[in-house]
Formats: C-alpha cells, sequence, structure tokens
C-alpha cells in the first residue's frame, strides 16, 4: 500500500481554472470594441482604423481597439493641457481623495482586473491576482500620500504639465499605475498609450475614472502601436515622456526628443545577474530562481537571466534546478496551478525561439524539462542553457523570455566582474548566508536595484530603475515623484543671447590695449589631466582677450585625444567613488582654505579679464569660496534613505556617483560657474573632466595649483580647455563618461541630448537658459546634488 507521503508526492494536480465570465461579460457588453478615453468619455472620432488584441492562449480575438492617429493624439494632448491648470492647482488633498478612490476601485473590482490582464496578456492568474493587481492599488495608496504632501516636501518644485507615457505590454495594468500614479501626484496631466497588446486593463481603469469623476482630462488613454507612440513623443504641447520598454526604442525616444525641452525617463531593458555563493541556502536560491526567471515566462525587464554560479556548488544547483524545473506546470494561465503560462504574441514567441536557436548554434548546452506544450496558443518551454561564453549571443541578448543561461565563477571578484560585463544595469539578484559579503557586493553591482537572497520585490515606496543603458530617472518614492517635478526657478529662466563661439587661435593677436602698465610675463597655461599639466595633442593654443580685445594669453586647445585623454585619468582614479564622504568634505574644505590665501590674485584676475570693478570680482571669489564649503558639508550628509517598504527588509536607497561625469562650464561668471558645477559632482564622489569658460578659461588654469596644494587627487578633476561646444559633443559620445553638465546654448544642448543617446547618459543641460551664479536658490542646492548621483536600492530581508 503506498504511504502518504507517496502519494503526497505522486499526486497528479487537477484543473483549477478561475472563472473567466466576469470579464468576457464586461467584453461582451462593450461589443468587443473599446474606444480611446478622452476628456473624460470614450470618444468616437471620423475614420477610425481597428486593430485586435488576442488572447494569447489560444489566439482568439477578445476586441477590437482604435489605432489611435494624429486626430486621437491631438485631442487627447488639448484635453490633457486644458485640465492642467485646475488639476494642478487643486489643494493635495484634494488631489489626495482621487488617488485614493482609485485604489480603493482598484481594489473593489481586482477580480475582474486580475481576470482581464491574464485573458490579455497570458499570465498565470496567480501573478496577476496576488502581484499585480494588489501593487496597482498600492501604488495609488503610496502616491495618495504624496498628493498630499507634495508642497511640503518637494518645496520649490512644480509639475511639469503634461505627461506622455508609453507602457510596454508585460505589466500592463501595474506599468499604468507606476507612471499616472505619480503623475497625478505631483499634479501633472496625463496621455499614456497602453501597448497594442495589452489595452484592456487600460480602458477598464478608465472607466473606474469616470466612476470616480475625475476631472475630465487629467487622464487621457490613446491606443495604438509605435506609431501612435511617436504622436505623443513628438507632441509640442508633452512637457514630460516617460517610457519603459526596449531600449532601442527607448533610444529612439532620446533622440526624438532632444532638444524639446521635454524631460524625460526611460526604464529599459535588462540581462540581470543572479548570483549565486557557495554558501547560499541552495533550495531557498532554487525558489528564487523560479521566481526570477519563470515570474511572467520570464517577460520582465530585471528578470535574473543569468545565473552566476560559484564553481564549487555549480553541478549541484544545475541538478537541483532541472529537478524543480521538471516540476513547473505551464498551461492555461487562467489555471491557478499554473506557474508559467502564454508567452504575450506570436512576434514574441518568435524572437524567443529564434535566439534559443542562435544559442544552440553557438555552441550551448540546452536542457528542457519534459513538459507538454498546449496544442494551441503562444507557449515556451522553460529552459536552461549551460556552456554558455560569457560573450555569447544568449549571455549578452535579452531574450524576455523563459531562458534562463548559466556561467560559473570562481570568487567574489570574478563574480562582480561577470555580473557588470553587459551594456545594461537594471537589477541584481545575489544570494550568501554571508551578510558582509551580500553587503561588500551589492554596491559594486552596477545596477539600480539589488536583492540580496530575495529576487523580483517590487514596492511603491521604493525607486526603481535602471543605470548604464537599462535608462535613467526612477519610478517609486520620492526618487519617482523627482521625475515628475520641476524646480520653480527654471520655469523664469532668460535665454542667454544668440553667442557664437568663436576661439581665435594662436598667433591672431591683438594687443592694442592698455590697461597693463608693464609687460606680462609670457604664459601660456596647458590643460590639467590626471594631476598633471599637459601640453594639448594637437599643440596649438587659443588666445585669451580680456573684454577690451587685449591679448593676455594663449591657452592650450583642446581636442578629441585631450578628452579621451582625461577620461582616462577620470577612469583611473576610481578610488575616490570609495574613499570616505568624510575626505572628500575635508579637501573640498581645503579647496576652499586655499583659494581664500589667493583671494586677491583670482580677484585681480577677474577684474582684469572681465572687466568687473574690484567688488564684483571679490564677491565672486567669496561666493565661490562659500560653494566650496557648501558642498563640503554636504559630502557627509546626501545620506539617501531606508524606505519603509511592506516586506520583512530594509530597503537602502544609496544614492552612487555616476563615475566619469563631463562638464561643460558657461562662459560668464568663470570662477563662481566651474565651481558650483564640479563641487557638487566631487563631493559625492564623481570625477569630472570639465570644459571652462571659453571666454576667461585662465580662472581655471590658476586653480591648477590650488588643486596641486589641496590634495585633490590626479585625476578627480581634470580640465581641458577650448572649444566648448566641440569638446562637448566629443563628451556626449564617450561611452566612458556616465554622464554630461552642459551650460550653453539651446542648439548645443539638443544636440547634446541626441548624441548621449549612444550608451544612454544621462545628460543635464540647461536648453539655452541662463543661470544666474550668484542666486542659491538657481546655483546649489537639491536640484545639483539629485543630478550628481544615480540611486541604488538594496533590499536586505531579515528574520530566519
Ligand atoms: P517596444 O519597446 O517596441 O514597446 C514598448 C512600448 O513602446 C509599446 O507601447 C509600443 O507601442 C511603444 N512604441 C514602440 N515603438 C515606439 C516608438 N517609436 N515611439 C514611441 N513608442 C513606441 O517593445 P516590444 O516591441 O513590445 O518588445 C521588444 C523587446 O523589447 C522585448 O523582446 C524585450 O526585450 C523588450 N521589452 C522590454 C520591456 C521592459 O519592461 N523593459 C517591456 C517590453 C519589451
Amino acid at each position: 500500500m503506498s504511504t502518504v507521503r507517496e502519494v503526497f508526492e505522486t499526486m497528479e494536480y487537477g484543473p483549477a481554472p478561475e472563472q473567466e465570465d466576469i470579464a468576457l461579460i464586461w467584453l461582451r457588453d462593450h461589443g468587443h470594441a473599446m474606444r480611446p478615453f478622452v476628456n473624460g468619455e470614450f470618444a468616437r472620432f471620423m475614420d477610425e482604423v481597428y486593430f485586435e488584441s488576442i488572447n494569447p492562449r489560444d489566439g482568439t480575438p477578445l476586441a477590437r481597439l482604435v489605432q489611435c492617429g494624429e486626430t486621437e493624439v491631438n485631442a487627447a494632448v488639448a484635453a490633457a493641457k486644458a485640465a492642467f491648470p485646475s488639476w494642478s492647482a487643486r489643494p493635495g488633498h484634494e488631489r489626495a481623495r482621487y488617488l485614493y478612490a482609485i485604489a480603493r476601485q482598484i481594489q473593489k473590482h481586482s477580480r475582474l482586473f486580475a481576470v482581464l490582464e491574464s485573458l490579455d496578456n497570458g499570465k498565470p492568474i496567480r501573478e496577476s491576482r496576488d502581484i499585480d493587481i494588489p501593487l496597482v492599488a498600492r501604488h495609488f495608496y503610496h502616491h495618495a500620500g504624496w498628493a498630499h504632501l507634495r508642497n511640503e516636501t518637494f518645496i520649490g518644485y512644480e509639475p511639469v504639465g503634461v505627461c506622455g507615457q508609453i507602457i510596454p505590454w508585460n505589466f500592463p495594468l501595474l506599468m499604468l499605475a507606476w507612471k499616472v500614479a505619480p503623475a497625478l501626484a505631483a499634479g501633472n496631466t496625463v496621455v499614456l498609450k497602453p501597448a497594442e497588446f495589452t489595452s484592456l486593463t487600460a480602458l477598464l481603469f478608465a472607466e473606474l475614472l469616470q466612476q470616480i469623476s475625475l476631472p475630465a482630462g487629467v487622464v487621457n488613454i490613446v491606443t495604438g502601436d509605435g506609431q501612435t507612440g511617436e504622436l505623443i513623443v513628438r507632441h509640442r504641447d508633452v512637457q514630460k515622456i516617460a517610457f519603459t520598454g526596449s531600449t532601442e526604442v527607448g533610444r529612439n525616444i532620446r533622440r526624438k526628443t532632444a532638444g524639446t525641452g521635454k524631460k524625460l525617463s526611460l526604464e529599459l531593458g535588462g540581462k540581470s545577474p543572479f548570483i549565486v555563493f557557495e554558501d547560499a541556502d541552495l533550495d531557498g536560491a532554487v525558489e528564487g530562481i523560479v521566481d526570477s526567471i519563470w515570474f511572467n515566462q520570464g517577460q520582465v525587464c530585471c528578470a535574473g537571466s543569468r545565473l552566476l554560479l560559484q564553481e564549487s556548488i555549480s553541478g549541484k544547483m544545475i541538478e537541483k534546478l532541472r529537478h524543480r524545473m521538471e516540476n513547473l506546470r505551464l498551461g492555461d494561465p487562467l489555471d491557478k496551478g499554473i506557474d508559467i503560462g502564454a508567452i504575450v504574441a506570436p512576434v514574441q514567441l518568435q524572437r524567443i525561439q529564434k535566439l534559443v536557436e542562435q544559442g544552440r548554434a553557438e555552441g550551448a548546452t540546452c536542457w528542457q524539462p519534459s513538459c507538454a506544450l498546449p496544442k494551441e496558443g503562444f507557449f515556451f518551454p522553460p529552459t536552461l542553457f549551460t556552456n554558455v561564453e560569457p560573450a555569447s549571443t544568449l549571455a549578452q541578448i535579452e531574450i524576455f523570455g523563459p531562458v534562463l543561461v548559466a556561467m560559473t565563477f570562481r570568487t567574489p571578484g570574478e563574480s562582480v566582474e561577470l555580473a557588470n560585463n553587459t551594456i545594461y544595469g537594471l537589477a541584481a539578484s545575489l544570494w550568501t548566508e554571508n551578510l558582509n559579503l551580500a553587503l561588500d557586493i551589492a554596491p559594486k553591482l552596477k545596477a539600480g536595484v539589488v536583492w540580496i537572497n530575495s529576487t523580483n520585490l517590487f514596492d511603491a515606496a521604493s525607486g526603481f530603475g535602471g543605470y548604464r543603458e537599462s535608462g535613467f530617472g526612477r519610478e517609486g518614492g520620492s526618487e519617482g515623484m523627482y521625475e515628475y517635478l520641476v524646480p520653480s526657478w527654471e520655469r523664469f529662466q532668460p535665454d542667454y543671447e544668440k553667442q557664437e563661439v568663436a576661439l581665435r587661435p594662436y598667433p591672431s593677436v591683438n594687443s592694442t590695449g592698455n590697461r597693463h602698465l608693464e609687460p606680462l610675463i609670457d604664459r601660456s597655461p596647458k590643460l590639467y589631466i590626471g594631476g598633471k599639466q599637459t601640453r594639448s595633442d594637437s599643440g596649438y593654443s587659443f588666445t585669451v582677450e580680456d573684454t577690451d580685445g587685449n591679448h593676455i594669453s594663449e591657452t592650450g586647445l583642446g581636442n578629441r585625444k585631450d578628452v579621451r585623454n582625461a577620461v582616462e585619468a577620470a577612469a583611473k582614479a576610481g578610488s575616490w567613488s570609495r574613499t570616505t564622504a568624510h575626505l572628500r568634505g575635508q579637501i573640498l574644505y581645503y579647496l576652499g582654505e586655499n583659494l581664500s590665501v589667493r583671494t586677491a590674485e583670482f580677484s585681480n584676475r577677474l577684474v582684469s579679464l572681465t572687466g568687473n570693478s574690484r567688488d564684483e570680482a571679490n564677491w565672486e571669489v567669496q561666493r565661490t569660496i562659500e560653494r566650496l564649503f557648501y558642498y563640503a558639508a554636504w559630502a557627509d550628509k546626501y545620506d539617501g534613505d531606508v524606505h519603509q517598504t511592506p516586506f520583512r527588509s530594509v530597503t537602502l536607497a544609496m544614492p552612487e556617483p555616476w563615475g566619469v561625469v563631463g562638464v561643460v562650464c558657461p562662459a560668464e561668471q568663470p570662477l563662481l560657474a566651474l565651481v558650483s558645477l564640479i563641487a557638487p559632482l566631487i563631493a559625492l564622489g564623481n570625477r569630472v573632466v570639465t570644459i571652462p569658460s571659453w571666454r576667461f578659461p585662465l580662472l581655471a588654469t590658476d586653480l591648477y595649483q590650488v588643486l596641486d596644494t589641496s590634495d585633490v587627487p590626479a585625476g578627480v578633476i581634470n580640465l581641458v580647455t577650448g572649444h566648448p561646444d566641440e569638446l562637448a559633443m566629443i563628451l556626449a559620445q564617450h561611452d566612458d563618461v556616465a554622464a554630461l553638465w552642459y551650460i550653453g546654448s539651446a542648439k548645443v544642448s539638443g544636440l547634446l541630448e541626441r548624441e548621449s543617446a549612444g550608451n544612454l547618459k544621462a545628460t543635464w543641460v540647461n536648453h539655452g537658459k541662463r543661470r544666474n551664479w550668484f542666486d542659491d536658490h538657481q546655483a546649489q542646492g537639491w536640484e545639483y546634488l539629485r543630478h550628481a548621483v544615480q540611486i541604488k536600492n538594496i533590499w536586505v530581508p531579515y528574520g530566519e
């Protein structure tokens, strides 16, 4: 006779289907045809073109949707624009009430939302019911709070305006919530486009907005494919684009929005590592892998698709994993006992199949469990590749399917190298029972989220977003709120007059002036790279004149090679990013101290070059010293946060430096502007390649000696004099420059944003708006500190 244990272990699962009637009735009641939601109603437009949304379980059509074109998008943007003034002016408490009502409605209709989501997307009902929809409600609750607290928390900031939001198909309603909730909380209005494969829950959401009487035009939803998305991206009255999707489209959007002044946040692809050390709880790690790569069929931007195993446990883990994979259940997404549902659409299935074939052809070993695939619909079995080369297609390209590739490492150092060997940087999961090791590795991983002994944890209170080509900007928490706000002072900045940057190469000399009674000692300042004064690669100089046109000096004319050398020197100075904040603060204080000793010298220089009065020059030097002290003060106080996520977990939001940052200074206030830009960056651990004022570069070259005497390590501050716009372009194109700050013309701001799309570097440009460097609101503070770092969220669970 069988034992209870044997019966338990061999028992077959019976079907446990979730009733789908609730969603089918909803679809039937709408005649299986849905219209875009514009200005508070499901609007009818002339000459509508339709496309079909299908059920990935069996390929049957669910509903017809409108392919929105210019007419629909224009109407939606106009509605959002009209709704903005009154929505943004409402008291926070009123906006909070609406967001709270949305959260409550989501909860009340959660079953309908969950079933509809699984029908439309193919994800297991267990996931839509237990993860997606509860997180959606949580997001609106959390942001009801931010709506209330906006004015007292984000002092000096205001809403951006009309936000265009383009979302993908893998978490349709959840991605909507991630975008709509912070936008409304901040006081913006929205035009949202769901992905063409999965628009239904967004339209159900729109109905719910009608039920709670959200003012017309505050949220508009247009359906359609990438062309509809492009119309939103290009629309003149849209002030912000928030996009989640492929890196390719993200890059395209970066280029299209370049120079428009639109604020942009991009949450893009990933190839996230799942690292298992030899002392990890291996069974726990196996369950983690299931949740990491087979959650939502692996169609997750932060899926742990690269399994990195310490060599000593690799064989054992692969064996355990195969055993677990044999027990995964694949089938009807509405079956409550299913682990893996359907792939969203044929095109995605073909993409997975193609990449898997390519992996096989490249020599990797493919293993799949013996589960049978349903005869209809779009399914792909869980797949494990071993024998994978780190540089191969499988290890580098985002597959976005249930495909795991395993590699091995020997030492913790090697694990970090392998983990970071990707263009992406969205997430990482690491498994070890040694918390010291975990907390040592986590900061070394180039990823926006790190889960320790856990994976795929999300919460509205914690920021989510990528490093490198996984995009920029964060969603969730206060970090996410800033993506929907702008500093109030930015609105009122005057434009720079049209200024042509014309440098005069030596020997164009104009020495008719008579300001200097004695001849100056001839001096040709060089560049400052890696802590050394260096002759420019070209050997050319350019003439520096005072404002009266008197020849003052020839200064090294930097070129591409010089910028490259400077970036290399900055890259080598990585220990600055790891050193203590206390030391960075001390050095900034020391810089201030040494500058103050030379006040008269710098002040003289400012008088002789700029023609400013002695008082003005002294004031500039004093304010520069003050600014150095200001950022010295911040160096050990810009702490980050511990987020209140509803798990048994400490969620640490750690500000991390970008690494190498390019800084292009304006012509005016050559000392104060330069220091205002580089001090926050180095205070928070970046190394900078700086292009000083082209008109008055001598204020920067005079600083070399101050830097040398202030213990600034070689390579932390590099100064390349020359043509700012040319050098800025070189910085924008350089893959080792992680972020770029530029103050100059509107035209070049746009060009730089476009060029930076190459490695998706974060740019902070002024779009030709003048900044008053003496005004503390504009020239120092939170906005500078915020732009000087990227936030990594590290989830550390606790308890046995
Ligand atoms: P996609 O990036 O083309 O689509 C995402 C959204 O962008 C959709 O709403 C789409 O209509 C819209 N879109 C497409 N082209 C656009 C354009 N030129 N301008 C504005 N909006 C545009 O992603 P797709 O084709 O659905 O999937 C392709 C691959 O992208 C996947 O295999 C996966 O690797 C990656 N992906 C990553 C996601 C993530 O969450 N990071 C989500 C979806 C896809």
